[in-house]
């Protein structure tokens, strides 16, 4: 029995989606944690490629059980499109996809406060997917929540989100003045979803518990990234949910206890969405050429990512809060074309030299990178699956990345598709 747990070490969209599409056949269930319709895991097939926002990036594989964990929080407007669309293009859901009934809901009103919110925050804003991921944390911390078992109680849904809508209706209007949520039309179109979903809400801890007493293999998929993580990420410009390899255990309802490995997702570079401080950013022709040859637009929300060079530091950071065990390299190929490239190494901070990420935000945001610059390859990588078959200046780059951040890499992604991967160490 392996139970894997698959995390992001960056600020999000590492290529997590393809490294689980890519596992997916050698296990029996795929576990969403944490994170709601924030996430945007893109799998490609041939010609066909998904984004993959609540649903699980397994679920293409016919064989394998995709669970949409407790600690997730479900926009049920936005699952039953995700549903509807990918049954329109022929995947096979019924009894392939379970939700657990302990999820929270993101509610209409939890995308206006969020939108509102950072509207009037303005300069100091989040940058936000505006997908109400903060609001519904902050409900469920606060145990005004609703969760996915009041959905298929449309009398309970009603008593439970009556005096809640009353608050954030008054703040909506008065403070944020927009427009209030009505509660007859809540209530309605949730019921409705309520039924579509009912078919999928199950007791997921009782799936969970018996595959792993039958020995099976599991995967627990992350969301976002380490740097993400509300308490281990760079605070405020993080999401609401712990997207380390601890919190994906605490929202699948599995014991730390269980996890068998713990395989860390990077990018052969840097990149991010938002608002906050990126140390290696490059605003130059190098920074465009990776968003260019990356195609670095937000697979959520289209925006734009700024893009930077390889941070070693927060990436050995990143290794070391999630306990990873094993690394999946991706991008690579996107770095072929340059001449030389490039790694951070340790920042330097008013003259003083810092080999470990800073706790506070406003020094990170202060830092200088200090690079250590390497011969790039010029040769294409596209599309390799033998890892003797890459330049020499390549393998030289890749092994530099293990050294720094202290950690094998299993796989190397050498494109958007399936078979475009090296596996240099199998992980079951
Ligand atoms: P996730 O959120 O971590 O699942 O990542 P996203 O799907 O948001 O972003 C990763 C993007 O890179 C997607 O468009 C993938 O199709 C693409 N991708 C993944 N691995 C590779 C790779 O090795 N090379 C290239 N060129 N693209 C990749
Ligand atoms: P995947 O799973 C990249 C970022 C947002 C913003 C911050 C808070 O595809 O890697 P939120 O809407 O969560 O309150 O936004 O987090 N963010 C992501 N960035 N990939 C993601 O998901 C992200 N999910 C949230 O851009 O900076
Ligand atoms: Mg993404």
């Amino acid at each position: 029995m392996a139970i894997v747990a698959v995390v992001g070490l960056q600020w999000g969209d590492e290529g997590k989606g393809k490294i689980i599409d890519l596992l997916t056949p050698q296990v029996e269930l795929v576990i969403r944690c944490q994170g709601g319709a924030n996430a945007g895991h893109t799998v490609v097939v041939g010609e066909e490629r998904y984004v993959f926002h609540q649903i699980p990036s397994g679920i293409l594989h016919a064989h394998t059980r995709c669970i949409l964990g407790a600690g997730t929080v479900i926009d049920p407007e936005a699952l039953v499109e995700e549903i509807a669309q990918l049954q329109a293009r022929g995947v096979p859901l019924h009894e392939r996809l379970f939700i657990s009934p302990k999820a929270h809901l993101s509610l209409p009103y939890h995308r206006l406060l969020d939108q509102g919110r950072e509207a009037w925050r303005g300069e100091q804003r989040i940058g936000t997917t505006g997908r109400g991921i903060g609001p519904t944390y902050a409900d469920k911390a606060t145990r005004c929540g609703l969760r996915v078992h009041h959905l298929l109680h449309p009398e309970q849904f009603r008593t439970a989100v009556t005096p809640v809508l009353a608050e954030k209706n008054f703040l909506l209007e008065h403070f944020f003045h927009l427009p209030p949520v009505d509660l007859e039309a809540l209530c309605r179109a949730y019921a409705a979803y309520g039924e579509t979903l009912r078919p999928f809400v199950r007791d997921t801890d009782s799936l969970v518990r018996d595959a792993l007493q039958r020995g099976a293999h599991v995967l627990l998929e992350g969301a976002q990234g380490t740097l993400l993580d509300l308490d281990h990420g760079t605070y405020p410009y993080v999401t609401s949910s712990n997207t380390c390899a601890s919190g994906l255990c605490s929202g699948a309802g599995i014991a730390p206890t269980r996890l068998t490995h713990v395989l860390g997702v990077l990018k052969a570079y840097t990149t991010r969405v938002g608002m906050g401080p990126f140390p290696t950013e490059l605003h130059d022709a190098t920074g465009a050429l990776l968003r260019e040859r990356g195609q670095e637009y937000g697979a959520t929300t289209g925006r734009s990512r700024r893009c930077g060079w390889f941070d070693a530091v927060s990436v050995r950071y990143s290794v070391w809060h999630n306990g990873v065990t094993s690394l999946a390299l991706t991008k690579l190929d996107v770095l072929d074309p340059l001449p030389r490239v490039a790694l951070c190494t340790a920042y330097r901070y008013k003259g003083t030299l810092l080999r470990e990420l800073p706790g506070d935000t406003a020094v990170l945001a202060k830092v200088e990178p200090v690079y250590e610059e390497l011969p790039g390859w010029q040769h294409s990588t596209r599309g390799l699956t033998d890892y003797t078959a890459f330049p020499a200046a390549a393998q030289r780059y890749i092994e530099r990345i293990a050294e720094l951040v202290e950690c094998d890499i299993a796989i190397v992604s050498t494109g958007d598709s399936r078979t475009e991967t090296v596996v240099r160490r199998p992980l079951f």
